[in-house]
């Protein structure tokens, strides 16, 4: 369902980038994004590129069950060439661009030069392909809101019975100008008894 509702709404807005983020940590982001992902790529006339750009803690490698490798990070940090970063999980149509080392600078490298060049590239590298964004937090990580100007769209995902009704207003409020094409209610009690783990769409 979800995965029918993005498709459609990115073709309204002739869009092709996505970005995944929450209000604060833990509420689903990076798990989404994955399954998100692997949902589109399974639609035969799509390729998707995943990218972990929460760089203060990438964990979409991990959530395959790889372990780390080179990626933005050490890109942007040590010149490792972005072409040597991309991961094949083995996935039809679906290429993952890691986050890399964990970096405590990892605000530093969302800065919006470094940005504008990086989705640039990857745009015109991946024309093809829907690109998915795993960001982190709006409201801990202050360059996750400057990154989403350089997205065609924005999913906030928001857990049941744990996201703040204040934190999510706020989030709206900072996002005023981004285009959210929808919020994710992740772990709802519903989802969880209908599928045993809990795929909270
Ligand atoms: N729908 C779900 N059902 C059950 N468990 C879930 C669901 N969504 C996420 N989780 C679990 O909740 C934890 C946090 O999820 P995830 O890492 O995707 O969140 P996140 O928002 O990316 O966190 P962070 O801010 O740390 O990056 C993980 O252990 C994940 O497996
Ligand atoms: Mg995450």
């Amino acid at each position: 369902m979800l995965r029918t509702q993005v498709v459609q709404r990115l073709r309204e807005v002739k869009g092709s980038t996505l970005a995944v983020t929450s209000p604060r940590a833990g509420e689903g982001k990076t798990l989404i994004s994955c399954n998100l992902a692997v949902s589109l790529a399974r639609l035969t006339d799509l390729g998707v590129l995943l990218v972990d750009l929460d760089l203060r803690r990438p964990s979409v490698l991990s959530t395959f069950g790889f372990a780390p490798t080179n990626g933005i990070s050490d890109h942007l940090l040590r010149g490792v060439p972005l072409a040597d970063c991309f991961v094949d999980p083995g996935i039809d149509r679906l290429l993952v661009l890691p986050g890399g080392a964990a970096s405590p600078k990892s605000s530093e490298l969302l800065s919006p030069v470094l940005m504008s060049k990086l989705t640039a590239e990857l745009v015109d590298r991946h024309a093809d392909r829907i690109i998915v964004y795993d960001l982190p937090p709006v409201l801990m990580i202050a360059d996750a809101l400057v990154f989403l100007e350089h997205v065609d769209a924005c999913l906030l995902v928001v857990e049941q019975g744990r996201t703040r009704r204040e934190d999510v207003t706020r989030c709206l409020e900072l996002l005023e100008k981004i285009n959210v094409i929808g919020t994710v209610l992740n772990k709802t009690r519903a989802a969880t008894q209908t599928y045993g783990y809990g795929y909270g769409y």
